[in-house]
């Protein structure tokens, strides 16, 4: 396998994703990237408006572009939307382009953040509050086996943002990274 070039945060919807890996990527100097926001830059609208008037196919589609782009790209932290990990193939080329971070935060940390911020989340923003648990907790353990297979898993409930970065930038040098 090639040297990992990028690095790749994984995770679940409201796992800290964007907040740690904006804060990894000054602590390291490098540029940082957000899939979602990325993939926004490029459709020319939110990611609400792409599931609204092209489906979640087509994201998936966009994600999957995405992530095929970024070999030619310079070295960066990247934070990747939720479902990502699970679209057929994706794992397999970050692996091959970077290191892949699992961000592993519990069902009940997970629930108690986007309960707050579900409107912002297309999957979220349709359900009721007696949806809500039942299918947070059905597609968590639908996906959790893809972000299993990160390189490095790192839990994330009650650290600070900067604790988690302390505690990454420590494996990236045993990592070699
Ligand atoms: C999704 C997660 C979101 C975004 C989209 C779909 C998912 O990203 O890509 O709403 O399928 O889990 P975040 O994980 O950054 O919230």
């Amino acid at each position: 396998m090639k040297e990992p070039k990028h690095i790749f945060l994984i995770g679940f919807m409201g796992s800290g994703k964007s907040t740690v890996g904006a804060l990894l990527a000054e602590r390291l100097n490098l540029p940082f990237m957000d899939s979602d926001k990325e993939i926004e830059k490029v459709a020319g609208k939110r990611v609400g408006l792409i599931f609204e008037q092209d489906g979640e196919a087509a994201f998936r589609t966009m994600e999957m572009n995405f992530i095929r782009g970024l070999e030619s790209e310079k070295q960066s932290i990247i934070a990747v939307g939720g479902g990502l990990p699970a679209i057929e193939g994706a794992l397999e080329l970050m692996h091959q382009t970077g290191l892949v971070i699992y961000l592993n935060t519990s069902l009940l940390t997970l629930l108690r953040r986007l309960k707050e911020e579900r409107t912002e989340r297309p999957l979220l923003s349709a359900l009721s509050d007696s949806e809500f648990h039942p299918f947070v907790e059905d597609l968590l353990s639908q996906r959790v086996h893809f972000y299993k297979q990160a390189k490095l898993i790192m839990p994330n409930e009650r650290n600070s943002p900067i604790e988690i970065v302390d505690k990454l930038e420590k494996e990236l040098i045993k990592l070699n990274f």
